[in-house]
């Protein structure tokens, strides 16, 4: 369904997630015929540009960041001839009298902040005062939501000082992705799961969020933040949450997130011996984290395991094991829920009690598999065998479901249908990083080192051995 017309600024326009990410999924989205023609998009950066040569930036981006997309040459000009651009300075007066005239009144305006969270303030309050903040603006920030608990109050209230809660759209890409969203498809579409997801039923949870990828370029982000703040206190943060949530009333914004923030609340602080922290090493002609942050003192992780507990009715009794990681053997993101053995074995059989394993594939390859137990082909008597009942979303629903939208097309239209679902609530992150900060405390205080972990594994072996002393295992990171 076509969204009406609006404008959309992007603050960062020249920057990376501009290039790689916003503007080629604006331009799949207005090939999909789902932005009209009048829609205005505006990159707003320091850079010296005109029109022309942003529509000429735009179009590079578009050549290399979408290269399996294709596309009509119209549609190209079309879209690029939509775009403008303005210089603006954050921090001073350049630039804001003209964006204003570029607003049209009366329509959605959206204002993307593609930049580092320490102008998130001054960008709010320059839109403020230079009179376009109405009740039909928006705004979208990135993260990092802050590095703790005291920086994302502090942003929180930079941003409540101009713009209602309801305005502010804080994105978790996670949140965008098609499979992510399928979790609460899965639970709450199906009369079959829901009343064996608890610890009655449930053994235990693994998500595992593995990449193959170093710290690429971001060395220096990265090595301030590690895979605790990049990726746990978020991405990990949100399938915990949407794996473990009640079911709420509705699908609507905070319905939603009102069950999210309650799972982050009742997470127990996590003991120092349930955590692993690992760092890669350099293999063959790759460098190594140390090499790569270029600082061979680094005490900050590339790899993370650790086990969870909440304290709640539902899952007090079921343990949440996490684990994310840099430079692993495979891309792959997997939700496994592993329930409990069946009580008792009917059969004469050596292979001893089964259990049924739910392994939600997030990414590649998305699809859900159960294994479930049958007899063994043949006249051997009854021996039983696992197998997976295995469904992919593209062999199950066709072609359809290869043409999925990337996370940032859904996540930018929601913020022009102005539906807050998959955004995160302020008081969701704060809750994350109350959770978050004493654990990195203590590492701080405990002076406490990562572990080194061979490239292309699936991390430290004291990950492994996390799982083994309560005798457990991972599932293979396997794409
Ligand atoms: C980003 C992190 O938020 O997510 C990166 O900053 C990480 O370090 C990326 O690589 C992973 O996203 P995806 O969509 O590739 O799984």
């Amino acid at each position: 369904i076509p969204v009406d017309p609006f404008d959309l600024v992007v603050f960062g326009g020249t920057g990376d997630l501009a290039r790689r990410k916003i503007l080629p999924a604006l331009f799949r989205r207005f090939c999909a015929g789902q932005t009209p023609q009048e829609a205005r998009v505006i990159g707003a950066a320091r850079s010296d540009m005109d029109d022309d040569q942003y529509r000429h930036f735009v179009a590079e981006a578009i050549a290399e960041f979408n290269d399996h997309f294709h596309h009509e040459e119209d549609d190209l000009q079309d879209f690029l001839s939509s775009l403008s651009y303005v210089k603006i300075d954050a921090l001073g007066d350049e630039g804001w009298s003209e964006l204003a005239t570029k607003m049209h009144p009366g329509r959605v305006r959206a204002f993307y902040f593609s930049v580092g969270p320490s102008l998130f303030g001054p960008l709010a309050e320059r839109l403020h005062s230079h009179g376009m903040a109405d009740q039909d603006t928006r705004i979208v920030v990135e993260k990092p939501f802050g590095r703790d608990l005291e920086t994302a109050r502090a942003l929180n209230r930079s941003l409540a000082d101009h713009f209602s809660e309801d305005q502010i759209y804080r994105i978790d890409h996670y949140l965008g992705k098609e499979t992510v969203q399928n979790l609460m498809a899965i639970r709450f579409g199906n009369m079959l799961f829901e009343p064996l997801w608890n610890s009655q039923y449930v053994d235990h949870i693994q998500i595992t969020v593995a990449e193959t990828v170093g710290v690429q370029g971001r060395g220096e982000y990265y090595d301030r933040s590690g895979a605790m703040r990049d990726m746990v206190q978020n991405h990990l943060m949100q399938l915990l949450c949407l794996i473990a949530m009640e079911p709420p009333s509705k699908f609507e914004p905070d319905s939603v997130r009102d069950e999210k923030l309650k799972v982050i609340r009742a997470l127990d602080p996590v003991e120092p011996e349930d955590i692993v922290r690992g760092q890669y090493l350099a293999k063959d002609d790759r460098a190594g984290y140390l090499e790569d942050v270029g600082d061979p003192h680094s005490t900050t992780e590339s790899f993370i395991a650790m086990k969870l507990h909440l304290s709640n009715w539902r899952w007090a009794a079921t343990p949440f094991y996490l684990r994310t990681g840099k430079r692993m053997r495979a891309r792959s993101s997997e939700i496994a829920v592993v329930f409990k053995e069946t009580p008792h074995s009917i059969f004469d059989d050596e292979a001893g009690r089964h259990r049924n394993i739910l392994n939600i594939r997030l990414q590649p390859n998305e699809g859900i598999d159960l294994d479930v137990t049958i007899k063994e082909p043949g006249p051997g008597g009854m021996r039983l065998v696992d197998v997976p009942l295995d469904m992919t979303f593209t062999e199950a629903l066709g072609p359809e479901a290869e043409n999925v939208s990337d996370a940032y097309e859904r996540l930018i239209m929601d913020v022009i249908r102005g539906n807050q679902t998959l955004f995160m609530r302020g008081d969701e992150v704060e809750a994350a990083w109350a959770w978050t900060d004493p654990i990195i405390a203590d590492w701080e205080t405990r002076g406490s080192k990562p572990v080194p972990y061979e490239s292309g594994s699936s991390g430290p072996e004291e990950s492994l051995m996390l799982m083994h002393h309560d005798g457990r295992r991972w599932r293979e990171v396997r794409s």
